[in-house]
């Protein structure tokens, strides 16, 4: 099975790359505890050559796009993966302009022909604060997967539900002055116990459709 995650963070490497990297560990996981190995792939957006969508329309007519750059073989990949994570940081409630010029030019994919349709999909974000616009971009995310006809899952964790989707924050609560203090998203314990499990989710629903 393989499963491609797709980080839209400008860089690379830091907080929502650790975060897929998490979810990409529960798939692994999960996998194993099914019998069924699975290959995961991070991809850096920000590693990538990936022009604008420039509005052509031209994959109106064929599922294929006008520019010719390092999306072709993102293309290959995304029509390869079983499980397609998309991951963004938080910036002003929605995802990075990386993630959504992304989006954008994999309009393709949808237009002539359903290429992603059944394909299972996870959404992961990161922010800086709390209540400060992570569900926003979780719900951008999974427009993504229903725009294109993918099955989206939503962690449950076993016992006491800790959240419905995939936040990790850099707050660390306020002073006694009432100034936020800041901490590596990666001490976020409850948002990566939950990107492991969406990993494991995916990959379970995964097994259930091949
Ligand atoms: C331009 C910009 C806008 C941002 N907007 C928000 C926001 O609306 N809400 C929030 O909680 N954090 C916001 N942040 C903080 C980022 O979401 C946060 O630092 C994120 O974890 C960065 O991920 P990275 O480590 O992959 O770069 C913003 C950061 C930048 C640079």
């Amino acid at each position: 099975m393989k499963v491609l995650g797709i980080n839209g963070s400008h860089r690379a490497g830091k907080g929502t790359a650790a975060l897929l990297q998490a979810a990409l560990d529960g798939a692994a996981e999960q996998g194993t505890a099914l019998g069924v190995p699975v290959s995961g792939e991070l991809v850096e957006l920000s590693r990538l050559d990936i022009g604008f969508c420039i509005g052509c329309n031209r994959c109106l007519a064929q599922t294929s796009c006008a520019l010719a750059d390092d999306m072709n073989d993102l293309y290959e990949k995304l029509r390869d993966a079983d499980v397609v994570l998309l991951a963004s940081p938080d910036y002003f409630g929605t995802v990075s302009a990386r993630m959504k010029n992304f989006m954008d030019r994999t309009r393709p994919f949808h237009m002539v022909e359903n290429v992603l349709t059944g394909k299972v999909g996870g959404a992961l974000s990161t922010a800086g604060l709390n209540n400060c616009g992570g569900e926003g971009t979780l719900a951008l995310l999974d427009s993504w997967f229903a725009t294109q006809g993918m099955l989206a899952v939503h962690p449950r964790t076993q016992g006491a539900p800790l959240a419905g989707g995939v936040v990790a924050t850099g707050f660390a609560g306020l002073s006694e002055e009432g100034q936020p203090q800041w901490r590596s998203v990666k001490a976020d314990k409850i948002g990566f116990a939950l990107a492991r499990q969406l990993g494991r989710e995916a990959t379970c629903l995964a097994a259930r459709l091949a």
